[in-house]
């Protein structure tokens, strides 16, 4: 039994080092130079090249090499049979939480503000901290984190998502509560799980609905929103500002309008980056799970897509 690491562009050497590290024995075989395609019976995936595990007549498990699976999903040739697993991982969630707290704290303490006020030697103590409350689509593993910390942090916070939650710790939002949730808050950040339901429902309509001013914060999915829509919600002075972490396209085209916009900070989708050492121990648990037919750990939910 063969595994095989497919994430083109990527040095895979880590990831062979951290995964022997928990299986000396084990049998890797990486993305181009596969030669026992019959072989693999587990891939780790990160934006495979689509159509390429039809290569694998025997494959029984794909896991994901990061904590999303909808570069795994889009691609059709991945059937509708195989199980898929994703990364939860306590270390993944940590520095994404922490990016988040970075960006609620920046919008309230205005850090921007205060930095070009510096290189303008502008002394203006007006208005230093603006009130916030936060509201967090997708509460899952990464969404359920942020809103706990910001808690402790004394924010208040609200939740919104498509399942339905029993006994949620935060006052939590539905589908058909949109309107509502947006009303509350003037922080918005977008954790959703990226689905044919979620795609590009940061648009126009949505940001029409927000409180005057909100402050977005992507940290999800590029193709959650509509860019255009951005830059007029930012213009007509819906939304006062954004961070943005992830984009339509990646690497973010050099003539794209985001690079040249002040009211908007991005950085190049480093928000949580998988660490193969912190990754490694249940990718191995799930390939020995697999080998013994037991059953596997952060299965995704084919029906939900996430
Ligand atoms: C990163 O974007 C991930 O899905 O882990």
């Amino acid at each position: 039994m063969s595994l095989a690491i497919i994430s083109p562009g990527r040095d895979p050497k880590v990831w062979i080092e951290a995964l022997r590290y928990h299986q000396p024995e084990i049998d890797i075989q990486v993305y181009p130079e596969i030669d026992r395609p019959e072989a693999v019976e587990m891939a780790l995936l990160w934006q495979h090249p689509p159509g390429y595990l039809k290569t694998f007549p025997n494959l029984k498990l794909i896991s994901s090499l990061g904590a999303g699976v909808d570069h795994i999903l889009s691609d059709p040739a991945v059937g509708d049979a195989l199980p898929i697993v994703r990364i939860v991982d306590e270390k993944l969630t940590w520095s994404m939480t922490n990016y988040v707290i970075m960006g609620v704290l920046n919008f309230h303490r205005q850090f921007l503000r205060y930095y070009h006020d510096q290189h303008a030697k502008t002394w203006d103590m007006t208005n230093p901290e603006i009130p916030v409350k936060v509201g967090v689509m997708g509460v899952g593993a990464l969404g359920g984190d942020v809103l706990s910390k910001l808690d402790g942090l004394g924010f208040e916070v609200v939740g919104f998502g498509f399942s339905e939650k029993k006994d949620f710790n935060y006052p939590y939002f539905q589908k058909d509560q949109l309107e509502e949730f947006l009303s509350q808050v003037n922080v918005l950040v977008c954790l959703l799980p990226l689905t044919p339901e979620t795609e590009g429902i940061l648009n126009l309509s949505l940001f029409k609905k927000c409180s005057k001013g909100t402050y977005l914060i992507n940290v999800a999915r590029g193709k959650h929103l509509n860019e255009a829509d951005l830059l007029t919600a930012l213009n007509e002075e819906m939304l006062s500002g954004a961070l943005l972490d992830v984009y339509q396209q990646e690497p973010l085209p050099i003539s794209h309008p985001f690079w040249e916009e002040k009211r908007i900070q991005l950085t190049p989708h480093i928000a949580s980056v998988t660490n193969p050492k912190a990754a490694a121990p249940q990718i191995i648990e799930n390939y020995k799970r697999l080998i013994a037919s037991l059953p596997l750990l952060n299965l995704v939910n084919r029906t939900r897509g996430y």
